[in-house]
């Protein structure tokens, strides 16, 4: 994995936010998540996805993830700013958050951040 610029501690904020709300979505402790990285060559990118077997999201939520205090857990305390944040931090590293999900079928979500450019290590 080639190495990426950027504020660790923002980086770390995003990396927990993804982890806990997988955690959540989980209905029993038979369902499990999954964390994986990987280099994609072709986009000179650097990719983090958390997978969780939980209860999915629905279709006309999928495109509010990143919207401010957009939460389906207001009463368990959520207060939708999670991803919103996230969102933003990963902007901030010229990166994207993308989100695959159905009811039922769990959540992917996939992080990917630039790696440094040659020119930028000399
Ligand atoms: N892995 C996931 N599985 C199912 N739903 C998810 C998942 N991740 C996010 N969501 C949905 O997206 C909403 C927004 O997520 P976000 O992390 O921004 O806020 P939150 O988790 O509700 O509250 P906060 O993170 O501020 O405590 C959640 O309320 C939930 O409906
Ligand atoms: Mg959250």
């Amino acid at each position: 994995m080639p190495p990426i610029l950027g504020n660790s501690q923002r980086i770390e904020q995003v990396v927990v936010n993804l982890i806990l709300n997988a955690c959540q979505a989980l209905p029993d402790a038979e369902r499990a998540i999954a964390i994986s990285t990987r280099y994609n060559r072709t986009t000179a990118s650097a990719i983090l996805v958390v997978r969780d077997e939980g209860v999915g999201i629905e279709p006309e939520n999928l495109s509010r993830l990143t919207d401010p205090f957009f939460t389906t857990k207001r009463e368990s305390g959520g207060t939708g700013l999670g991803l919103s944040v996230s969102d933003g931090i990963i902007k901030e590293h010229g990166g994207r958050i993308y989100f695959k999900s159905a009811p039922g079928a769990g959540t992917t979500v996939t992080l990917s951040i630039p790696v440094i450019k040659e020119e930028q290590t000399t």
